[in-house]
């Protein structure tokens, strides 16, 4: 995720934006850039190495002139990590600089209007856009200028704008990207998130969607959309600064938790245009798809997880047979891959060793393969025929949450684009997934409401030494991933089964108190999951079962029941695993386990 700074005060603003940059560092980020801004213009710096460079390179900020700043580090959206792409970005008359936080949905045909009227773009950017529409539109009345470029801009933003003809002035305005101002003595801040702000100052402005600041030294102004002055409260920030990074919250892990009803929205809807479904710069087409008469997904950990849902998902939508496999063993048996196969490469990182090698294997196969990645211009993202890439932001906990959810929901997207151009399925049934993707974002919304039943049942599990996750079809898939979720944090002994497998020799652990989770949602097999259940419970079983909400028989069978609620069956798989990334969550916390960073564990598997 972004992250973005502006300085303006009565000292040099460059050392200030790169203390600030350092402080956003925890978001993670593959490029970083400062611009200020004095008598002789603006001074750029960018890096693709880490802020200490940009530090080493300018003296700690010392070489640049101008007590008025803007800076930014970039996690790659539209175009590579690279100097052309890393923000500040210049308009092509130089009057403008602008750092930016968020995607422009619509750039594409901005940038085609403005390439027809002569502009020349330098980066691949989505963000450059926005200072060349700034010089289009200004005509020496900053406001109006940027008010008309506001209303032209679709999708999500942050923006800290400079224009050389006010020198002592940072714009910024926002829309569903983060923005604060913090009022200093001698100085006014803006930032993405507080952590770059609390060393100085622990009043803030909190602009809504839409609203205007204008910046200096001595004050900050702000305005409406349509440009009428308003008053804004200041509140004052009780946060130290390690809990800032977190946004409040002790562990990344709930953080990210908490974020995925936004990653999952932004994952979505920067793809949807109308009812259609756009994946850019995609080199699958329909004469392309109809030529598969075979999909194998490859991955590892939960990303594999996220692909045994994609086999449920693309065998309905689809009818193409699909094959899941862990990279560690594809890439070391003989597979039946060739030019009739769509390989399908998921990893949130883009870096894990045995998924590449994978991915490699595959390509010479003679497969098209196309990876489901969220960090852009890393190496699978590179190796791959086609990318789509998940958006989530960075994920700094170990154990993935909003980066898992957000691969189904590219796989959901992707279900969709794909059944729409071969008709592979009923219309009806295609469009009722569709308009359930739609609603993904506020389902996981609604998820997340179970916490306070989830936290209770997660005090039970604080002696327990080994347990089970059972489910049928989509249950079980989310099985397999609640069973990892809690084994990776909690160090439970924790399996996940095919319910109809009990019976073929696990159920002889089933014994008094043995904790099983029973994952009821899938409701075509619903009676026989209630019969798998009676099986536990007659056995001693502690249940904990999770069902949709209205299931209320299955509480008959169970200890505890958490409900979530009803979407299509297949997006019900995004949906159950929240209670479980929260359970997983809080049986940690009790057993006191270091819940970001697991024993043993890596963020990024680089090696086999
Ligand atoms: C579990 C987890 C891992 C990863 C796996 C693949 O919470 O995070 O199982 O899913 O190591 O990593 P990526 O997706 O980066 O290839």
């Amino acid at each position: 995720m972004c992250g973005i700074v502006g300085f303006a005060g009565k000292e040099p603003a460059a050392k200030f934006l790169l203390e600030g940059l350092s402080k956003l560092e925890y978001r993670g980020y593959d490029s970083a850039g400062i611009a200020t801004l004095s008598e002789g213009g603006f001074t750029v710096k960018k890096s693709t190495e880490r802020i200490e460079s940009l530090k080493a390179d300018t003296a700690d900020g010392a070489k640049l002139n101008g007590n008025i700043g803007i800076g930014h580090t970039r996690w790659a959206t539209h175009g590579a990590p690279s100097i052309p792409n890393a923000h500040p970005h210049l308009s092509a008359d130089g009057n403008f600089a602008v750092v930016h936080n968020g995607i422009i949905e619509n750039y594409s045909e901005i940038k085609a209007e403005l390439e027809s009227e002569g502009f020349k773009f330098v980066s691949q950017t989505d963000t450059e856009v926005i200072p060349m529409l700034l010089q289009k539109y200004y005509k020496g009345d900053l406001m109006q200028a940027v008010r008309a470029v506001a209303a032209r801009l679709e999708g999500s933003y942050a923006l800290g704008i400079l224009c050389a003809d006010y020198p002592e002035t940072i714009v910024a305005t926002r829309k569903f990207s983060p923005l604060i101002i913090g009022i200093g003595e001698g100085c006014n801040i803006i930032a993405s998130d507080v952590t770059a702000i609390v060393s100085h100052t622990k009043n803030v402005i909190f602009p809504e969607d839409g609203e205007i600041a204008f910046i200096t030294a001595d004050k900050a102004e702000l305005f409406d959309a349509n440009g009428n002055a308003i008053e804004k409260e200041i509140s004052a920030i009780g946060w130290d600064v390690a809990a800032a990074e977190k946004g409040g919250y002790d562990h990344f892990m709930m953080k990210e938790i908490k974020e995925q009803p936004r990653a999952i929205a932004q994952t979505v809807e920067s793809r949807i245009k109308g009812r259609e479904i756009v994946f850019e710069d995609l080199k699958l087409d329909t004469e392309k798809l109809k030529s598969f008469n075979r999909i194998q997904i490859i991955a590892c950990g939960s990303a594999y997880h996220a692909g045994i849902v994609g086999k449920y998902v693309f065998e309905e939508l689809l009818r193409i047979p699909t094959e899941v496999d862990i990279a560690s063993e594809y890439r070391y048996r003989n597979p039946i891959t060739d030019d009739k196969t769509l390989v399908i490469i998921i990893s949130q990182s883009g870096e894990t060793a045995d998924t590449l090698a994978a991915l490699k294997e595959a390509r010479e196969l003679g497969a098209h393969t196309l990876a489901i990645v969220n960090v852009v211009g890393s190496s699978i993202a590179k190796a791959a025929d086609d990318i789509i890439y998940t958006w989530a932001g960075p994920e700094i906990a170990v154990a993935t949450t909003k980066g898992y959810t957000t691969q189904l929901a590219v796989i959901y997207m992707f279900a969709v684009w794909a059944a729409r151009k071969l008709g592979s399925a009923p219309v009806e049934r295609i469009e009722a997934m569709f308009d359930g993707l739609l609603k993904l974002p506020e389902a996981t919304e609604k998820a997340l409401l179970c916490e306070d039943t989830v936290k209770e049942a997660a005090k039970d599990l604080t002696d327990t030494e080994s347990m089970f996750f059972i489910g049928r079809n989509i249950d079980y898939a989310v099985a397999l991933e609640a069973s990892l979720k809690l084994k990776e944090i909690s160090y439970i002994h924790s399996e996940a089964y095919a319910a109809g497998e009990l019976k073929h020799g696990t159920i002889s652990l089933i014994e008094e108190d043995r904790t099983v989770v029973a994952l009821c949602s899938y409701q075509r097999l619903l009676d026989k999951m209630l019969s798998n259940v009676k099986e536990v419970s007659a056995r001693g079983g502690h249940i904990v079962a999770c069902t949709t909400e209205g299931n209320t028989n299955v509480e008959s069978n169970a200890q505890r029941v958490i409900y979530i609620p009803e979407t299509d069956p297949l997006l019900t798989a995004s949906v159950e695993i929240i209670p479980f990334q929260l359970y997983s969550y809080y049986v940690a916390l009790y057993k006191g386990c270091d819940i970001d960073k697991p024993r043993n564990l890596a963020k990024s598997v680089t090696v086999e």
